[in-house]
């Protein structure tokens, strides 16, 4: 075979990494289960470079140079192992499965498993940026062996999207489920920004009395500062925008209601089990779970609270100010448990990662990029052993600056009876990580009282229990 990479699943993701390879000089061999698309792609972009169009799984295989990159960009689940069954008979040792969907990691790890005994090298592979990143440059995240690295590293590193300053947004993450574990959480985070991003939105709605053009005005100006990303970026595009039909705010048209295909909540579950507080990614996945459930809201009318009457003018625009703070360090606070998150898995499963390097892949082509992930990446490389982003200096030292604001956001917030969720979270782990002492040691009292699950001690070593219903005399265990 002539071909370089080839690309089995021609649905909108894999057909645009396939013209994105295509445009970067290397032939493109194409596949799909029905030949229709395939045709189609090759009449419609033929000319962007070289493609090789398959009929068949065996004309496909056929077509590849050896060791052979395929690139499978089908569903997520059953369909990535229907394709995997039908091309591992007709591979050869060396070569390499590359998926590029949003798989769960626990899968990629099995897969990974069950091809290393043939000798082929499956590579789980997150891929970020949409439609628009698949075609011109995605933040690519690869996970799978050091080796299988060598041989497709260059080619995804060509096409992926090129940070400020012009490093790739690409870099092999670690071994097996590392790259769509470290894609599952970039997802995570991207849930927690924009809840953050839109109970900003809501008190500068509600709390500073402000328009959603007004509102969208103030977000470009935030994006010219330390939150300078695409999400708020492109909130302010939203904000913007006024419906046709109506001539409404378009964001005043568009039913409340979110709804979400499910990395979230994967990331939410596999912290539960590594237990790592992912607490603002978890209020995210609540909040657009709150927000679905009509029948609930439905009970709000009868509740009552405080009616969101919006602050005074003078006291609004200074308020404006301390909603961009709060948003900050809740955004700080996100990344912190994100990435806490990212760490705890590789000790748990072997992985060796460069925490610094994950930011740095983030930095271009996804959905989370942002100036910050900068901060992360220097921050991780003062310190590969840094135990959590807030020990970080700089970090630590801007939500000093930040935190007086933040509390009276997330105050005023209770008072004016807005919801919250992502703001307080965040400054509910903040403080619990500074104080001194922490009110789990009556919990475990409790929990030695009615079920003996007995307690350490402050000032000995060893485990405790207190014979509650006798003469509360205390066993060392
Ligand atoms: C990306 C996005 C992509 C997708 C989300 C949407 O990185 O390109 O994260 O994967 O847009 O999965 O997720 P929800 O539908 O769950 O909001």
């Amino acid at each position: 075979g002539t071909a370089q990479i080839g690309v089995s699943g021609l649905a909108v993701m894999g057909r645009n990494l396939a013209r994105n390879f295509a445009r970067h000089g290397y032939t493109v061999a194409l596949h799909n289960r029905s030949a229709e698309r395939t045709h189609e792609l090759v009449d419609q972009f033929g000319d962007e470079g070289t493609f090789v169009p398959a009929e068949s799984a065996e004309q496909f295989v056929a077509a590849l140079e050896r060791p052979r990159r395929l690139v499978v960009m089908v569903k997520a689940g059953g369909p990535t192992d229907a394709v995997i069954d039908q091309f591992a008979p007709l591979l050869e040792s060396g070569d390499m499965i590359i998926d590029g969907g949003n798989a769960h990691f626990a899968d990629t790890r099995r897969r990974e498993a069950a091809l290393r005994e043939k000798g082929i090298h499956f590579v789980g592979t997150g891929i970020s940026g949409g439609e628009e990143g698949a075609l011109n440059g995605p933040s690519i995240m690869p996970g799978g062996s050091p080796e299988s690295y060598q041989a497709l590293g260059p080619l995804l590193e060509d096409i992926s999207a090129k940070a400020a300053d012009g490093s790739p947004c690409c870099a092999h993450v670690g071994a097996d489920g590392a790259g769509h574990f470290v894609k599952m959480v970039h997802n995570g985070i991207e849930y927690a920004d924009m809840q953050l991003i839109a109970e900003a939105y809501d008190l500068l709605r509600h709390a500073a009395g402000l328009e959603p053009a007004a509102i969208a005005d103030t977000f470009r100006r935030w994006n010219t500062g330390r939150l300078d990303s695409y999400l708020v970026e492109i909130t302010a595009e939203v904000l913007a925008h006024t419906d046709a039909a109506t001539g409404r705010p378009f964001v005043d048209v568009v039913a409340d209601e979110a709804e979400q295909k499910g990395t979230g909540r994967w990331t939410v579950q596999i912290a539960l089990e590594l237990g790592v507080p992912v607490s603002g990614i978890a209020e995210a996945v609540f909040a657009r779970s709150v927000s679905g459930h009509t029948d609930l809201r439905a009970v709000g009318g009868r509740l009552s609270g405080p009616g969101r009457a919006a602050l005074g003018a003078d006291e609004a625009a200074a308020f404006v100010d301390k909603i961009e703070h709060a948003l900050y360090a809740s955004k700080v606070v996100s990344y912190t448990q994100g990435f806490h998150q990212v760490q705890a898995a590789g000790a748990e499963y072997g992985w060796t990662l460069d925490l610094g390097a994950v930011a740095g892949i983030w930095r271009g082509g996804c959905i989370i990029r942002a100036a910050f992930l900068d901060r992360i990446t220097a921050a991780y490389a003062k310190d590969p052993q840094l135990p959590s982003l807030l020990a970080d200096d700089g970090f630590a030292a801007e939500i000093a600056e930040a935190q007086d604001a933040w509390r009276d956001v997330v105050a005023t917030a209770v008072r004016l009876g807005v919801p919250v969720p992502g703001f307080s979270t965040a400054l509910a782990y903040y403080d619990a990580l500074r104080a001194e002492r922490l009110p789990a040691a009556l919990t475990q009292g409790q929990r030695d009282f009615f079920g003996a699950h007995t307690y350490r001690r402050v000032d000995r070593d060893g485990v405790f229990h207190t014979l509650w219903s006798e003469d509360r005399t205390e066993e060392q265990q």
